[in-house]
């Protein structure tokens, strides 16, 4: 007699509107006593699948059975009673409440705080959490925040734990740890599934893995019998590189020399700090760190958008332009010597797109000031959102379709595609991948590449680590606005950029 699976869909089906077809199809196993990763491209179909399981979204057709038996999950309440947690991409939790209160909400009264502790607290220590039950929310790390989410959804007594992307946030130190208490989880008894496009860590920390593509279950294979190349294959559909082109380019010119950079905030703390180093012509400097460690201060001092401390310099020296000092000069003045930012922030229709505007004109927006006479010509800034629109796949009925209308990632390729198209001398890009699928993603890897040797100097503030590590010729690491670290791109490790992300270096 073999044991049921602790859940099982079958042919599951869910559409959005009429023509966004979320899952199609779907046939999911998953066990109790293995942990199961769900991979797929942005898009691809995870989250809708398994807010299925969750009760946030009922399937348009299909079953679901928990241990052998067909249920109907119609709300997470129903899916707290059949034993299925699930941790989703962004945290439910309230700031001001301690991680406690936060794990006693809607609790029924006879749960009381003493009791609840006593509970929490052996869960903690069964499977190695470590979690401080009385510190305030606004005071945790994404990580200790993830930590109370899986705990919060082990103490309802989840049999079933599906985490929505948990490492995508994480440093490389904080994933390890992460991976060990689901792994005495999964020792335990309990069914795991985690959603990632890391494939690393899928080939790290699964026993099988499902694929999605375009909404459809595309394969379930055992990690054994698996590789990075097959997965990347199933994943997207055709053979691609992994590698991320890395050229030398010989002739490298100064471009910046950034000299004790300082930048406060409101309540007075530096939270860029002293920071030091050149950038050349040619290369592409990484800029690692965890979020809010002072990336975006740093670039938006360097465009003029952030009033810099005394003692701060850039100085700035191009062919084209000549020298000049940065610090005290206009963001429209800056933006004259080809400095160009790309900050692919939340809402990306908040940063230097118009929403009722097409691509055409938003793509003019930015270079109408270059004009000669009182005309505009339509016919440059059209070619250009033209090969945008090639170049990075932007799917838009056409080019002067209002881009509010178009979904996030497509907003996010003209965001990217016009700065690069606007020949910066310094181009700066943070987060310009954030969102986008593998394919996109390359696409983006390889404009900036091209950047490159065309001598441009190019600043690339990214997330993901193995990003960095195959693109930059030069990593430079930020912790808590400080420079932590300058190190070789060619020969950094993982590990160090981890360590140097959380750890500050002694003396500091
Ligand atoms: N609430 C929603 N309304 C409309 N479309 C949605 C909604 N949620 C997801 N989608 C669409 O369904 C598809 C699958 O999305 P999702 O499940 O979030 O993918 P993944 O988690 O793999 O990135 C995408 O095309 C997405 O745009
Ligand atoms: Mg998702």
């Amino acid at each position: 007699m073999s044991v049921p699976a602790a859940v099982s869909m079958r042919n599951i089906n869910k559409r959005f509107g009429k023509k966004v077809i979320a899952n199609k199809d779907v046939d999911l196993d998953i066990y109790h006593g293995e942990i199961l990763s769900l991979l797929g491209e942005n898009g691809s179909g995870k989250t809708t699948l398994m807010n299925m399981l969750s009760g946030i979204y009922a399937p348009d057709s299909g079953e679901i059975y928990v241990d052998g038996k067909q249920v109907t999950i119609a709300s997470p309440k129903d899916a707290y009673d059949l034993s299925i947690g699930m941790v989703h991409q962004h945290f439910k939790l309230i700031d001001v409440f301690t991680a406690l209160e936060n794990i006693m909400i809607g609790l029924p009264k006879e749960e009381t705080e003493k009791k609840c502790r006593k509970e929490v607290e052996d869960i903690c220590s069964k499977y190695g959490f470590e979690l401080d039950l009385d510190k305030k929310i606004y005071d945790m790390t994404v990580s200790e925040k993830e930590t109370l989410e899986i705990v919060k959804t082990l103490h309802r007594g989840a049999e079933v734990l599906i985490l929505d992307e948990p490492t995508a946030v994480l440093t490389p130190q904080e994933i390890t740890k992460l991976f060990t208490v689901l792994r005495n989880m999964k020792n335990d008894g309990k069914a795991i599934v985690i959603i990632t496009h890391k494939l690393n860590e899928v080939m790290e920390i699964s026993d099988r893995i499902s694929v999605l593509r375009k909404g459809e279950n595309v394969g379930t294979v055992n990690k054994e019998d698996t590789s990075e190349q097959e997965l990347t294959e199933m994943m997207v559909g055709e053979k691609i590189t992994l590698d991320i082109q890395r050229d030398f380019v010989e002739d490298k010119a100064k471009r910046l020399e950034v000299k004790h950079l300082t930048v406060k905030n409101i309540e007075d703390k530096k939270v860029v700090d002293d920071i030091t180093f050149d950038l050349y012509s040619g290369e592409i400097l990484g800029i690692a760190g965890i979020s809010g460690s002072g990336q975006k201060e740093l670039l938006e001092a360097i465009m003029g958008l952030q009033k810099c401390e005394e003692g701060s310099s850039v100085i700035y020296n191009s062919t084209a332009h000549g020298v000049h000092e940065l610090v005290g000069l206009s963001t429209k003045e800056i933006i004259q010597f080809g400095l160009h930012l790309a900050f692919v922030p939340e809402d990306r229709l908040g940063m230097g797109l118009v929403g009722n505007m097409g691509m055409t004109d938003n793509v003019m927006l930015k270079r109408y000031r270059k004009g000669k006479g009182p005309f505009l010509h339509r016919k440059q800034p059209e070619a250009t959102a033209q090969k945008i629109k090639d170049e990075l796949e932007v799917v838009t009925p056409a080019l002067d379709y209002p881009v509010r209308r178009l979904s996030g990632g497509n907003v996010q390729k003209i965001l990217v595609g016009r700065e690069i198209n606007n020949k910066p001398t310094v181009l700066m890009t943070a987060y310009a991948v954030r969102g986008l699928d593998i394919n996109t993603s390359y696409a983006i890897y390889n404009l900036l590449n091209e950047q490159k040797k065309k001598g441009v100097a190019v600043i690339y503030v990214g997330e993901d680590l193995d990003v960095l590590l195959a693109l930059s010729d030069r990593i430079l690491v930020l912790c808590g606005g400080k420079m932590n670290g300058l190190l070789d791109g060619r020969t950094a490790t993982k590990e160090e950029v981890g360590y140097l992300m959380t750890n500050l270096k002694e003396g500091e």
